[in-house]
């Protein structure tokens, strides 16, 4: 199928932008340019990426007729009013997650992607495109480990474990009122129910801000950078944190599954670990992604496998999903390009009433009612059943 007919524009030059930007040129989709939040800064990433146009501001790449997708890759508070501005400009849109910072704003976002069904909008749950993610997928599918009876998992990093770690994330107003649960709990989740197929009717959660206070400074860089920069690089004020560090959460799904998931920012040498392990009655699926192209198959009564990544031994309807051949290991980017694809090819096709494999604006809305359920769990210390209201239509 022909990807390249569509053309790409990216806002946010931070971490994930780029990373849109390399995905989208490996499949041959055109990315005419790029914008982030000044002029200098859309210029030095249109430079450093070889992109054609610098993009002043965002209503330039609305008005810009040759673009048809608008990557959003900017903080999550942005994504509200930068979703509702490309369909209203008649754009494709693939948000970066969160959706937006509140079940109210990804509701909205819901309605108004009903309203444009000729529009295709998708979430960047990107994790779901491991390989070896869509293989534990089928395997649950085809019944290959029997009901599944329990879920367990993490997903883990270290980068803000000093407190002069910074990031805008760490900030309610930038980032939403839940941070590691937002930002990376939200990828474990939307994971486990694409591959189990279960739905989350409620949950238990202990969320703890280990590091209260954190040193902010004066000149903030990107995500991950201060990695790279070295603790109190710049001058810098101490701020107190709201949002959390740290978080145990409890699920119990609609089949009567129990789940329990365990998100860190802080946890030394772990740098960016998801894990899941999904127990059924007749076998298991263990999966990491330090390690992602192996799939630990648990059994009972014979001994334990593991599948590694090799389009010959996966499922014929995965196997599309990976480029290399065995041996020849996938990762993180890979997922990116695998996702784009998808979407790209769904795009191409044309019916936008057939189901997707990639995630859209109703999977990002559910993630921020997991978050709020969550969140208030924690506040009251008690179950808290998932509210699924029904957007309203006005
Ligand atoms: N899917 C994933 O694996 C993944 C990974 C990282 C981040 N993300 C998501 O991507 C988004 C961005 O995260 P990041 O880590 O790249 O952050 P970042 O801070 O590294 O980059 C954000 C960029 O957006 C730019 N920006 C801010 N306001 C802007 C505006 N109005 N117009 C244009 N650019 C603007 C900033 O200058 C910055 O360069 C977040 O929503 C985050 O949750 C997803």
């Amino acid at each position: 199928m022909i990807l390249s007919q569509k053309t790409a524009a990216v806002t946010g030059t931070g971490f994930i932008g780029p990373v849109h930007v390399e995905a989208l040129r490996r499949l041959g989709i055109r990315v005419k340019g790029i914008l982030g939040s000044s002029p200098a800064k859309s210029e030095m990433a249109a430079k450093t990426l070889g992109l054609p146009k610098a993009y002043l501001s965002y209503e330039e790449i609305l008005s810009d007729p040759e673009v048809d997708v608008v990557h959003i890759a900017t903080p999550n508070r942005q994504h509200r009013d930068m979703v509702i501005g490309a369909l209203h400009a008649s754009k494709h849109v693939v948000c970066e997650k969160p959706l937006a910072t509140s079940s109210v704003e990804t509701s909205e976002l819901v309605e108004r992607a009903r309203k444009n069904p000729a529009l295709v909008t998708a979430v960047n749950y990107n994790v779901r495109f491991y390989p070896l993610a869509l293989q534990a997928r089928d395997l649950v599918q085809t019944g290959a480990i029997g009901r599944v009876l329990s879920v367990r998992g993490a997903y883990i990093q270290d980068w803000l474990l000093k407190d002069t770690d910074w990031n805008w994330r760490l900030l309610v107003e930038e980032g939403g009122e839940l941070r590691a649960v937002g930002d990376i709990g939200t990828h474990w989740m939307d994971l486990i129910v694409f591959v189990t197929g279960l739905r989350i009717d409620s949950v238990f959660a202990d969320l703890a801000t280990l590091i209260p206070v954190r040193q902010r400074p004066k000149a903030a860089g990107a995500t991950f950078q201060g990695n790279e920069a070295g603790a109190g690089a710049t001058a810098s004020e101490p701020i107190q944190i709201q949002t959390e560090d740290w978080g145990s959460v409890l699920f119990r799904f609609a089949n009567g599954a129990r789940g329990a998931m365990a998100v860190s920012q802080v946890t030394a040498g772990r740098k960016n670990q998801i894990t899941f392990e999904i127990a059924g009655s007749d076998g298991s699926i263990a999966w990491d992604s330090e390690h992602p192209n192996d799939l630990w198959l648990g059994h009972r009564d014979k001994p334990n496998e593991l599948l590694i990544r090799d389009p010959s031994l996966l499922a014929p309807g995965v196997r599309s999903f990976t480029s290399y051949p065995g041996g020849h290991n996938e990762g993180f980017p890979d997922t990116f390009k695998q996702l784009y694809r998808a979407i790209y090819e769904y795009l191409a096709e044309g019916d936008f009433s057939r189901p997707k494999i990639f995630a859209g604006f109703e999977d990002g809305h559910e993630e921020l009612l997991l978050c709020e359920a969550i969140l208030q769990s924690h506040r009251t210390q008690a179950w808290v059943p998932v509210r699924r209201n029904q957007p309203e239509s006005s």
